[in-house]
């Protein structure tokens, strides 16, 4: 039988369905809500609100559970390649060993970036933030792709899915040299997803690029971890932006906008920067952790918190692991993984931490792989974006396949002047 919520206004008692998700997690349907009983729901940050259903990717805040297509993380890191990953958030599962070749060779044939799309990163003017250039060139592949109308058939639509994935990285790459003054490298059909991208970066006529195995595998790793989050920020400007029907490229272009933020995709960059900044001030930790706690100061420690998990977020545990390898691997020492390691071990035991519930996430550790692998810091959110592109294509995809599809346009309460007469200027004092 179907459970159900009584709510009583006024007096009256009005039931709400109760909706059970596949890990048993509930939720009060409350869409006839208004038309019962007049009220809205007041939510503000949703931090409390079901945007949807989604059978993508499961996440428990409390026990620090991620799995994509029911897959727990930390076995996809282990075993699986990004590209393997990718496959199985957009189709829902893993690929035979075909299937992942024949998505392999649909991603090497859209790699290339129409020529003209240099003239763009050309005439940015030196210093533009890349997440600026990539979420504005992300929506200008639409100029150059225009045969893709926006209410596509399933071929159409994966061959746009795989233009995003493929070009995206090409892209990143290509800001990069340029920004640097370096000719653009082309990507390569005998390389497979994570070592074109760094060859893209890092090859030069002068100093061929040398691959090791350790640091293709971080590269995979990394953007495994980042490949989908459920209804983070940018996922769900993604599904909001795309819920007005616009064409995918516009959306994904909204999702890199939103995932620009410090406070979400930014903050990788923003960890190496505070970092950084102790190290430069002697390494001294207790002035960042009362600037932290104070209520008075905007100051955050970047890298700790989030919305949903209230315990260590299971990829930053990752991520730390794959600091300590890569740089091993590397023969490097990194004093910022040091300065890491010390804040983290003093926050874990210290009052304010604890009360509230604030761990390492994901950005925590990731710069230090990002910077150990020589991704320049103002590339980190790039990164970022990179790895999140599978999982707003998924969410897009199930948000365009959901047959209770709806416009996202979310109420208020209005809290602004009562009705009142326009006042001619003259008369206004
Ligand atoms: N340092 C110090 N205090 C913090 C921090 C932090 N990093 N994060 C949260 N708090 C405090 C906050 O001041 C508030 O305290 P009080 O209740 O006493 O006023 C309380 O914890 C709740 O904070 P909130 O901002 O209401 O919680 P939220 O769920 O909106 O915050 C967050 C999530 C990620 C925005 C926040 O933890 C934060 O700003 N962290 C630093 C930025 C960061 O690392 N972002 C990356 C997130 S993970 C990657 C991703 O998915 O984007």
């Amino acid at each position: 039988m179907e459970k159900i919520a009584k709510l009583i206004v006024d007096g009256t008692t009005y039931e709400l369905p109760i909706v059970t998700g596949s890990e048993g997690e509930k939720a009060i349907d409350i869409s006839s809500l208004r038309e019962e009983t007049g009220l809205i729901t007041l939510d503000p940050g949703f931090a409390n609100t079901g945007s949807c259903q989604s059978s993508i990717t499961f996440m428990d805040g409390e026990k620090g559970i991620l799995r994509y297509r029911g897959i727990p993380v930390e076995q996809l890191a282990e075993h699986s390649r990004f590209v393997e990953t990718v496959y199985l958030l957009i189709n829902g599962d893993l690929p035979t060993g075909e299937e992942l070749d024949r998505f392999s060779a649909l991603l090497n044939d859209h790699s290339l970036v129409h020529e003209d799309m240099r003239a763009f990163f050309e005439n940015y003017p030196r210093g533009t933030h890349p997440m600026g250039i990539l979420s504005s060139m992300v929506n200008a592949l639409r100029a150059f792709y225009p045969e893709i109308p926006e209410r596509t058939e399933e071929e159409e639509i994966n061959k746009t899915v795989a233009r995003l994935l493929s070009k995206v990285r090409t892209l990143a790459a290509m800001s990069y040299r340029i920004s640097r003054g370096h000719k653009v490298v082309y990507p390569r059909h005998d390389l497979l997803y994570c070592a074109n991208f760094l060859n893209m970066m890092f090859d030069s006529p002068v100093k061929p690029y040398v691959f090791d195995d350790d640091v293709v595998k971080a590269l995979n790793v990394f953007w495994i971890l980042h490949a989908d989050h459920e209804q983070n920020s940018s996922t769900a400007a993604v599904r909001l932006v795309g819920s007005s029907r616009v064409n995918l490229y516009a959306a994904i272009s909204a999702g890199i906008a939103a995932l620009w933020g410090p406070l979400h995709g930014g903050a990788n960059q923003a960890v190496v920067e505070m970092l950084q900044e102790i190290y430069n001030c002697g390494g001294d930790l207790s002035p960042f952790l009362t600037k932290a706690k104070d209520k008075n100061d905007p100051f955050r420690l970047m890298g700790f918190g989030h919305r949903v998990y209230k315990t260590y977020d299971p990829r930053a545990r990752i991520m730390k692991r794959m600091c300590d390898k890569v740089l091993k691997k590397l023969k490097r020492k990194d004093p910022l993984l040091d300065i890491a390691k010390k804040l983290e071990e003093i926050a874990l035991k210290d009052p304010y931490f604890i009360e509230h519930h604030l761990y390492p996430n994901v950005d925590f550790y990731s710069g230090i792989v990002l910077r150990s692998i020589g991704i320049p810091l103002n590339m980190f959110p790039v990164m970022f974006a990179i790895g999140r592109l599978p999982g707003w294509i998924s969410q897009w995809k199930e948000s365009h396949e959901d047959p209770n599809w709806k416009l996202h346009r979310p109420r208020q309460v209005y809290t602004g002047r009562k009705e009142r007469d326009y006042v001619p200027i003259e008369k206004r004092g």
